[in-house]
């Protein structure tokens, strides 16, 4: 039996951390009081203007490769969530390709869930990996964010960061990932999205992040609970079993909401939306990444990674490191 299991992890976030105040002398009419209170957030990274979801994907694939002690050309399969690709195409996968350098014809594309996009991405890449047909995959987490919003709706814009996280995923002996689910009901779109589209050499709609923030809210803790719960009786565990939760970083309400439902303390959440605010697609790698580096998560830890975000998607997976 094949199975797979993630090798290495890597991230990267880009300049220095923005703060609260920094947005309100920016003229954003808001205060540090009112992000914390309602988000958790104090800090986010915003990307230079120069820099592409590919750019950040780079350096985090880079420090997951070194983490695996694998070459670039050793990676058979990239997978990049994004809903900020650097251009309509090529998939920012196949950019990434070439700027690591692997010319092996390794197979690269995009995945398109938003928040949920590195839970599909990891799901698709198992899939791959146990069905024989691929052996090491780069699995890429990577958004900026910043050039979607509407730096006038206070409602949105101090919310989210732009950052990127890997890892390598690769055939093993024993499971890496016990248990996975993805959802989709598209009928939820309006409440999250970016409408607009291009036609005819011009954007046409509305090309920025709109919410309705009480009805993602409602939506978020609803998933995130549910989806934790199906992958853990998929696996015939309980929550007891699992060392950490690492939910999508949204917003430190709806982390204590999922943290609270599932019976988990905050001590077993790994929390960086404080620091990173909400970077979509990325989060969920900065995270895990974060959490490794630092010692708390430890070969033989359990852990859920759960996602929610516009379409709406959701999906969770139960991983063992
Ligand atoms: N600073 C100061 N005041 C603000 C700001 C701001 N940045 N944004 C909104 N307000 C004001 C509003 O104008 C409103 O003022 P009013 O009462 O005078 O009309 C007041 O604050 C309350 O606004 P609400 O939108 O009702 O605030 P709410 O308590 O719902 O908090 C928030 C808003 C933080 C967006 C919350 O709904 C939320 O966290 N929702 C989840 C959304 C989310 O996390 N989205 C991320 C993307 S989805 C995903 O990743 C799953």
């Amino acid at each position: 039996m094949i199975y797979a299991r993630i090798a290495g992890t890597g991230s990267f976030l880009p300049g220095e951390p923005v703060t609260n105040d920094d947005l309100v002398a920016r003229g954003i009419d808001t205060s540090d009081q009112w992000i914390i209170e309602r988000t958790g957030i104090r800090t986010r990274h915003l990307a230079a203007a120069e820099m592409s979801s590919s750019d950040l994907a780079k350096t985090a694939s880079e420090r997951a490769l070194e983490a695996a002690g694998v070459r670039p050309d050793d990676i058979d399969l990239i997978i990049v969530a994004t809903s900020t690709p650097d251009c309509i195409f090529p998939s920012t996968a196949a950019l990434l390709q070439w700027k690591l350098g692997i010319r092996n014809g390794a197979a690269a594309f995009d995945v398109q869930a938003v928040c949920s996009g590195f839970v599909y991405g990891l799901t698709i890449a198992e899939k791959f990996i146990r069905s024989g047909s691929h052996k090491r995959a780069l699995v890429v987490g990577a958004e900026v964010f910043s050039r979607i919003l509407d730096w006038s709706d206070r409602g949105t814009c101090v919310l989210f960061g732009d950052g990127a996280g890997a890892v390598v995923l690769e055939a093993a002996e024993a499971p890496g990932i016990l248990a996975s689910a993805l959802h989709a009901d598209g009928s939820h779109h309006p409440i999250l999205c970016v409408p607009g589209g291009v036609a005819a050499g011009q954007v046409v709609g509305d090309p920025f992040l709109r919410m309705d923030g009480q009805a993602v809210f409602k939506f978020a803790v609803r998933a995130l609970g549910d989806v934790a719960l199906e992958v853990l009786d998929q696996a015939g565990v309980t929550v007891d079993s699992v060392d950490w939760l690492i939910p999508h970083q949204a917003n430190i309400r709806i982390l204590q909401a999922t943290a609270r439902r599932l019976g988990v303390s905050m001590d077993k959440v790994i929390t960086t939306v404080d620091r990173h605010g909400n970077t979509s697609a990325a989060s969920i790698p900065l995270a895990l990444d974060l959490a490794v580096r630092d010692g708390r998560i430890r070969p033989g830890h359990r852990f859920i990674i759960e996602g929610v975000g516009g379409g709406f998607t959701w999906g969770a997976a139960l991983l063992q490191f």
